[in-house]
């Protein structure tokens, strides 16, 4: 587990650092906006669906550390995946990390995804791993409104 711990730290300092897919999409499908009242951070998220595959997805806005490395690798993770599939990574993704401590979760599915594992012991970072999670959601099924983690 610690390895696992060591490589959350290293994950999430590196996708904050340089999220991925970190930029404005003008020619989007479908969009959604994601904010946390409790500290204010907010991401507008883009996703473009051709033949039920996210064919590009991207976000862009202010948050911390951990939101910011969760959506980067979140665009990742669902970049090319048919709209299923994403559903299916958001399900053992939001179970994992709203879990208890030790819970085992599929690590086929989830991939690199399974840094957040650690993250269930911590309440408050739970809404800041799946804001973007939650905001990807809301846009998929075509809500363009605000989501928020409350
Ligand atoms: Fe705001 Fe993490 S502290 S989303």
């Amino acid at each position: 587990m610690s390895d696992l711990r060591d490589l959350y730290q290293e994950v999430i300092l590196d996708h904050s650092k340089k999220p991925r897919n970190y930029r404005r999409m003008e020619d989007s499908c479908s969009r959604a906006e994601g904010f946390n009242p409790l500290c204010g951070d907010q991401l507008v998220l883009f996703v473009k669906v051709a033949s039920g595959i996210i064919q590009d997805i991207s976000f862009e806005g202010s948050g911390c550390a951990i939101s910011k490395a969760s959506a980067s690798m979140m665009t990742g993770a669902v970049k090319g995946k048919t709209l299923e599939e994403a559903d299916r990574v958001f399900e053992h993704f939001h179970k994992m990390v709203t879990g208890q401590p030790g819970d085992p979760f599929d690590a086929e599915i989830l991939g690199k995804l399974a840094v957040f594992s650690g993250v269930c012991e911590f309440p408050a970072r739970v809404k800041c791993a799946s804001l973007a999670w939650h905001t990807l959601k809301a846009a998929l099924k075509g809500e363009g409104q605000q989501v928020t983690t409350e």
